[in-house]
């Protein structure tokens, strides 16, 4: 028998039924700490949890206390790299918890973090704010630059540690060039300091876009989105490498940033149908984005792999991506005033941040999830007055359409 695809791995790893009675799903392991059998199997545990010394192959560490590891979140976390092909994944509270605490793993005082801009608008504030409040300098280049205008950054720098990518960035869309990012850490690597290169693939992952295979490091996810699927559950996921995520873990666990029993469950449980969701939902929204290009109240769409971003847009789309996803961008006639008459027309789509349910959402980036950036990076990024944000979840199409339409007829 050949290798399993992943949409079987997910039901049929991680997980022993009869380490739990039988049970055919994990029970919520609703528990704060675990009792060891013997002192000397508790101070095993403790070597390998903080990175004194690596567990061996075929090593079954006891569990310690649920800020440092439990099994909803461990059995989550060995599914979950089924489609990106991960060594190891690493569960945390938040999107953001997963962002910065990769972050802090690897940057210290001194480093430089470059990142693709824009970014989700608590990105932009980690990457603006925080890591230079530690002495940790970032640079911002535009989302979508070429291998030589990134490399302008490395050239001269020899204290960057990190490039961080976005791809699609949110909200505008915009694909980032993984190879040519792993091309420029490797030339400028040395054997002190290795570049990392990290990839936030929240809009397109895991179904549609796998950035490890053109050279990522590690990947970045908010599991609110997709992964979660129901806006029900707020999670982050780190994947990569088992000696990365091992760092990783260590800085999770005295951070704290550790997910728990219950939203692991959550999210265990919708990843039998997240296949099955991402395709569904793109379906629907090749038609929506069909619709709105038609609209004369709609002056832009942005898409991933669509014509009107730009042949390289397009080319990158082609090397990195297998799909087009669910979330749309789209520029309407005017500016704020207009925007937020079309947002309080909307019916049956959702007026909410966040994205990647069920249910459809639509939101103004400007104004909501990217407020923080000042007016002239929103302007270099594209996030203009006028830009709405449409996620497009599970709704009948037909009725998504007609909700768009009589919204966009009051302006
Ligand atoms: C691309 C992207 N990354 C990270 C995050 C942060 O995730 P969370 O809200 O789960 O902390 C978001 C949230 O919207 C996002 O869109």
């Amino acid at each position: 028998m050949g290798r399993i695809k992943p949409q079987t791995a997910i039901f049929s790893t991680g997980y022993d039924p009869q380490r739990s009675e039988g049970a055919a799903v994990p029970p919520v392991f609703r528990t704060s700490t675990f009792i060891f059998k013997t002192a000397a199997e508790g101070k095993r545990a403790f070597e390998i949890a903080y990175g004194l010394d690596p567990i061996k192959t075929g090593e079954s560490p006891a569990l310690i206390y649920t800020r440092v590891n439990n099994p909803n979140c461990e059995i989550l976390e060995e599914k979950i790299t089924a489609w990106d092909g991960a060594e190891a994944a690493a569960l945390f509270s938040s999107g953001m918890g997963a962002i910065s605490s990769t972050c802090l793993a690897f940057l210290k005082p001194g480093d430089t973090l470059v990142f693709a801009d824009p970014v989700y608008g608590g990105t932009e504030y980690l990457f603006r704010h925080l890591l230079p409040s530690f002495k940790i300098r970032t640079v911002a280049f535009p989302a979508g630059s070429t291998q030589a205008e990134m490399e302008r950054l490395l050239v001269d720098d020899p204290t960057v540690k990190v490039i961080y990518i976005e791809s699609p960035a949110n909200p505008t869309n915009i694909i980032s060039d993984v190879p040519a990012a792993r091309a420029l850490a490797d030339k400028y690597s040395t054997p002190a300091k290795k570049i990392l290169v990290m990839v936030d693939n929240t809009f397109m992952g895991p179904i549609f876009s796998k950035p490890l295979q053109h050279g990522a490091d590690i990947l970045l996810y908010s599991a609110t989105k997709f992964f979660g699927g129901h806006s029900d559950v707020v999670a982050g996921i780190a994947m990569g490498s088992k000696a990365l995520m091992g760092q990783v873990k260590v800085m999770r666990t005295i951070l704290g940033s550790n997910s728990d029993p219950d939203s692991a469950w959550l999210v265990h449980r919708s990843l039998g149908t997240l296949q099955l969701r991402m395709e569904k939902q793109q379906e629907s929204t090749l038609r929506i984005v069909d619709f709105l290009r038609g609209q004369p109240k709609v002056t832009s769409v942005a898409y991933p792999g669509s014509p009107s971003m730009g042949d390289r847009q397009v080319e990158l789309w082609r090397k990195q991506c297998t799909g087009t996803g669910s979330v749309i961008s789209f520029c309407i006639k005017g500016g704020e005033a207009e925007a937020f008459r079309v947002l309080d027309a909307i019916r049956h789509i959702k007026m909410a941040v966040s994205l990647g349910g069920i249910e459809s959402l639509i939101e103004h980036p400007s104004t909501m999830t990217h407020s923080d950036m000042t007016a002239a990076e929103k302007q270099h990024t594209g996030i203009t007055e006028n830009l709405i944000r449409l996620s497009v979840g599970l709704e009948d199409v037909e009725d998504l359409i007609e909700d768009l339409r009589q919204a966009l007829a009051t302006i």
